[in-house]
């Protein structure tokens, strides 16, 4: 069968399994060309399918020789299609790191259900050799079950509604949305889907579980972005469940400290094509933008580059302590923020209309930054050689 991509505005509802792992294959191969991180062995991770979370998973596997355990919410296949890109993601995931000798461990299902986080601390204690020492926090949802109901989140803002403009992928047009504001209740939904709460609920299990190693690390990944975006980010829903998120981080550093000489960080990244970030609304333009003037200054850094840096330099440094900001946290934004980049964006950003958005921001890379999350536009790859179905059927994470 050949797979043509089907797109419902910013939403893919289908992949290409081959595509999805030669694309697994070019992010290890610059995984493999790097120095080694010298950093984790053992490690869990929240969200390890796709993004940032998977981006961690190669790096520390495939350059710092780490065992891995992912957690992740995927759909294998069923009779309505062959399940999502995540789902391939785990499998050729683990067919690397196995091909190295490495674990890699994937648990299919919710992340916030309890019962999860048992399997994964029985699997721990069992098969892991008792002990994680770092745990990777990089769920991206909207919603959350509890036993009593379920919290789901908003993109809205929390001060006036906003005016602005989206990229819709489908139809590759540049159209105008209204954001809007959201109540008291949307602010502490999204906090409860997006904060720090089942972080807290993963460590205090991990830890009154006695796996975490001495001086076992923790890190989150967030976001805070430039001005321009504050109205939609950092000042918006997702933005306070970030602040909880940040407060999570300085709490469970401090009890981290005390319990097992341990840290936990939250991480801020750089804006990119991930499934979760082309669903904010009014922050594709700014997005297409920055790829542009990224790619420019050459600065430009995909999650996987953005995961290396992250080890290699932050988290794990060959040549010093953990390097943080003055408020305790892991700044991968570096480069986005960075002056150059900014002011080139900020002299642009006016001139992109609805006509030209094309030309005046990387809409060409934006999209095929996404395409290639679900195995399409992925370079090498023959889409006129037809997918054998049923061995995609047959293979389990
Ligand atoms: P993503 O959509 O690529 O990955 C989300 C992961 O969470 C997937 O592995 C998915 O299976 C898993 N997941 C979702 N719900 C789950 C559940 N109930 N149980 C188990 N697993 C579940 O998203 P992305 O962009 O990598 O986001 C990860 C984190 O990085 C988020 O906290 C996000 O805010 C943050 N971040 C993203 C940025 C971006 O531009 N994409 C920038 C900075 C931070
Ligand atoms: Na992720």
């Amino acid at each position: 069968m050949l797979i043509s991509p089907q797109l419902s505005g910013n939403i893919a509802r289908n992949c290409h399994p081959p595509g999805c792992k030669a694309y697994l294959q070019q992010q290890a191969d610059y995984i493999q060309q790097q120095a080694p991180i010298n950093g984790a062995k053992k490690v869990l991770i929240l969200g390890a399918s796709s993004g940032f979370g998977l981006a961690s998973r190669l790096s520390l596997a495939l350059s710092g020789g780490a065992d891995t355990i992912g957690v992740s919410f995927e759909r294998g296949p069923n009779e309505k299609g062959l399940g999502s890109a995540g789902w391939y993601n785990n499998i050729f995931c683990k067919e690397l790191a196995e091909q190295q000798g490495l674990i890699a461990k994937n648990f299919i299902g919710d992340a916030f259900d309890p019962g999860m986080r048992s399997q994964v601390i029985d699997y721990i204690k069992q098969e892991f050799a008792g002990k994680v020492d770092l745990v990777i926090y990089s769920l991206a949802t909207g919603k959350r079950k509890t036993e009593s109901g379920q919290w789901q989140s908003v993109l809205k803002t929390t001060d006036k509604p906003l005016h602005g403009f989206s990229i819709n992928l489908e139809t590759e047009q540049l159209e105008p949305q209204t954001v809007e504001l959201a109540s008291a209740d949307e602010v502490e939904a999204t906090t409860k889907v997006m904060g720090g709460d089942e972080w807290r609920n993963w460590i205090d299990a991990l830890q009154q579980a006695e796996v975490l190693a001495p001086a076992c690390k923790t890190i989150a990944y967030s976001y805070v972005g430039p001005e321009r975006t504050a109205a939609i980010y950092r000042d918006g829903t997702i933005g306070r469940a970030k602040q909880h998120l940040h407060v999570t981080a300085q709490e469970l550093n401090k009890q981290l400290q005390s319990q097992v000489g341990g840290n936990a960080y939250a991480c801020v990244c750089k804006a990119l094509v991930t499934k979760a970030s082309v669903y904010i609304p009014v922050m594709s333009p700014y997005i297409a933008l920055l790829y542009q003037v990224m790619k420019e200054q050459q600065k430009h850094e995909e999650c996987i580059e953005q995961a290396y840096r992250l080890f290699s330099q932050h988290l794990y440094p060959s040549d010093g302590p953990v390097r943080l900001d003055e408020l305790d946290q892991l700044r991968i934004d570096d480069l986005e923020l960075s002056p150059q980049v900014q002011q080139e964006i900020d002299s642009r950003y006016s001139t992109i209309t609805t006509d030209n958005f094309k030309s005046t921001t990387d809409f060409t890379g934006y999209k095929t930054a996404f395409m290639r999350l679900n195995g399409f536009a992925v370079d090498g790859v023959d889409y006129q050689e037809p997918c054998d179905i049923e061995a995609l059927s047959q293979l389990q994470p």
